[in-house]
């Protein structure tokens, strides 16, 4: 069985994403914890309504970064996660906090990366005009947003678009391939090796997630 620790600054769809298709699917995996850094995460709500442990770091409570990350550190490892799941957490994270976790952290970015890293990434796209968007799944590394890709998923981008419509359809497909990519890892066929991901098919006769 493994251990998922999630992290999220704010509403946490991701992370409800992931937590029901864990129970649907019957992953081999538990939710250990849901961490946020803001006690007014709404998404704290729904975690603890599902029975999962609940923790809140403010990061205002620390006067450095390097001590908030030190802080959430060791609350993350009182958990002995196998996996740590970035779920809209808004923290640039310090080079050691990433390098702890290599190969064990995902996130999830609004845009089809390398394009658009950041803030605001619907309103870059709409701002250059570009006629697909999207979303990735990647590994953590220092390199704010640039990790090794493990999952995308594209969107057109409408005439008209507002950037709320635009945010609603690209979210549409997080909660897609985020869980998709979790399962993966769940399974162990999803690999960090060097700054290649590797991916190894499903056993023959296995049903792939939707
Ligand atoms: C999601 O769109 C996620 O991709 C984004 O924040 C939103 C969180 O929504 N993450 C980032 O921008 C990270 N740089 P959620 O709290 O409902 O999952």
């Amino acid at each position: 069985m493994r251990s998922i620790v999630i992290l999220i600054s704010g509403r946490g769809s991701n992370m409800e994403a992931i937590v029901r298709a864990a129970q649907a699917e019957q992953w081999s995996a538990r939710i250990s914890a849901v961490i946020s850094n803001r006690a007014d995460a709404s998404g704290l709500e729904f975690a603890a309504a599902h029975g999962i442990p609940t923790e809140v770091i403010p990061n205002r409570d620390y006067a450095t970064r390097h001590q908030f990350d030190t802080a959430l550190r060791a609350k993350i490892d009182a958990y002995a996660p196998d996996l740590v799941v970035l779920a809209g957490f808004m923290r640039i994270l310090t080079t050691p906090f990433v390098d702890h976790y290599r190969g064990r952290m995902l996130n999830i970015h609004p845009s089809l990366l390398p394009s658009f890293p950041g803030l605001a990434t619907h309103h870059q796209a709409l701002a250059v005009g570009v006629k697909l968007h999207g979303a990735t799944v990647h590994f953590v590394t220092p390199d704010l947003d640039h990790g090794p890709i493990v999952a995308q998923a594209c969107v057109p981008v409408l005439e008209g678009d507002s950037e709320e419509a635009l945010a609603e359809r690209v979210l549409e497909q997080e909660h897609v391939i985020y869980p998709r990519a979790v399962r993966w890892f769940v399974e162990g066929r999803l690999l960090l090796e060097g700054a290649r991901v590797r991916l190894t098919p499903a056993a023959v006769g296995a049903t792939e997630a939707a």
